[in-house]
């Protein structure tokens, strides 16, 4: 097999799987626009190629034959992803996985189909009468939580405390969905966790648990992660045993999942969603290696080039945590860490100026640095 790997995407949160498969030995073919993203210049060739434009993308890989189609974090990547390993015949997701994992309305209900404790719910559209929502939701006991079914990162998604706030926080999540479609449900309380997990021909293996820490109520952008996350062994084998049942539920076969839920104070396990890809925020790149020393990013090229993942561990296990910049005390603390503690920080980004404007998804933070102890 050569190991000219095809890798799509450009920025700095799939840079690190261009830096990792040039390590192993691959030579990195890297797919994006060309918009001056770090990974135009880590990859051995960058193609200017909107990696939307599948009929171009497809021509590009039939004359590159490469071994192999890698994507980490993205949820836009992961489609064009699918498409050409299938094409090349490497097993990957179904399409109908990969339909349930990126609408938050089929996978719960696929889930509740699948005997997966879930909160209520129901879908919202532009068309819905407000008064047919109250009736449909009259059982519901709030707080609720609306959210948009095709989007990530936080964007459109809004707690709603009472009644009387439902038809604002459903006209903004509705003015944020691509679809127009919005799922309602009821909001469970505990502290939230993702599972970072591998497939493969549909076994599953969970290699780390993540803390999350978010702004909270009422759009819930996440402001740090630390793993491993703080939990006694009979809860991590619970977890495990509902993110199998949960995975097999939407037919996962292939590659890096990520399950995030809450545990509520009796102890019971649900999911917010599950994405077929890595963790973003540094989760599955830098986290999940540092903190479990296997390597995750090595193992889903593996996975991407037709293979079975590598279980060989490449780090002594740490606790590694990233913090999230989102204002001047925030930015103080970096400084100080970096004054102060230098040898405990692994890596850290560019830092945008401080805003005052109040942070409402992911892409409005300024920053931030992982750190390991
Ligand atoms: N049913 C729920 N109960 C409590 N919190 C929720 C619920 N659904 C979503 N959240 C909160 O909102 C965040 C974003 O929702 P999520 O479904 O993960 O969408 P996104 O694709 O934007 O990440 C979650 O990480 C969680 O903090
Ligand atoms: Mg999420």
């Amino acid at each position: 097999m050569n190991k000219r790997l095809m890798i799509l995407g450009t920025n700095e949160y799939q840079n690190p799987v261009i830096i990792r498969a040039k390590e192993l030995g691959y030579e990195t073919h890297v797919f994006g626009l060309q918009r001056g993203e770090i990974g135009e210049n880590t990859a051995d060739f960058f193609h200017p190629v909107d990696i939307l434009d599948y009929d171009r993308l497809w021509n590009e890989c039939q004359k590159l034959h490469p071994c192999g189609v890698v994507s980490i974090c993205s949820e836009l990547a992961m489609h064009p992803m699918n498409f050409l390993l299938r094409k090349m015949g490497i097993p990957c997701n179904s399409e109908w996985t990969e339909k349930i994992s990126t609408n938050k309305y089929l996978m719960r209900q696929v889930m509740k189909e699948g005997g997966i404790e879930s909160p209520n719910f129901i879908l919202v559209t532009e068309n819905s009468a407000i008064e047919d929502i109250y009736a449909a939701t009259s059982e519901f006991i709030y707080p609720l939580i609306c959210k948009p079914v095709d989007l990530s990162s936080s964007r459109g998604v809004f707690k709603i405390e009472k009644k009387e706030d439902l038809k604002r926080a459903l006209d903004y999540a509705l003015g944020w969905s691509k679809e127009k479609e919005v799922i309602l449900e009821e909001f469970i309380e505990g502290p939230e966790y993702s599972g970072e997990s591998i497939a493969y021909k549909g076994v599953y293996k969970l290699l780390a648990v993540t803390e999350k820490h978010t702004t909270g109520a009422p759009h819930f952008v996440e402001i740090g992660h630390r793993q491993p996350a703080p939990l006694t062994l009979e809860m991590l084998k619970k977890i495990e045993q509902i993110l199998y049942k949960a995975f097999a539920t939407m037919k996962i076969q292939y590659g890096a999942i990520h399950p995030e839920f809450r545990i509520t104070k009796d102890g019971k396990i649900y999911f917010m969603e599950i994405a077929t890809r890595m963790g973003g925020d540094c989760i599955g790149t830098d986290l999940t290696p540092l903190s479990s020393g296997y390597d995750f990013m090595g193992m889903v090229i593996n996975v991407c080039c037709g293979k079975a993942p590598d279980f060989t561990k490449i780090y002594e296990p740490k606790l590694a945590e990233n913090h999230y910049v989102m204002n001047q005390a925030d930015f103080d603390e970096f400084n100080r860490v970096r004054a102060e503690e230098p040898e405990i920080i692994w890596r850290y980004s560019t830092m945008k100026p401080i805003s005052d404007r109040p942070v409402l998804r992911s892409a409005d933070r300024a920053g931030y640095y992982i750190t390991i102890r």
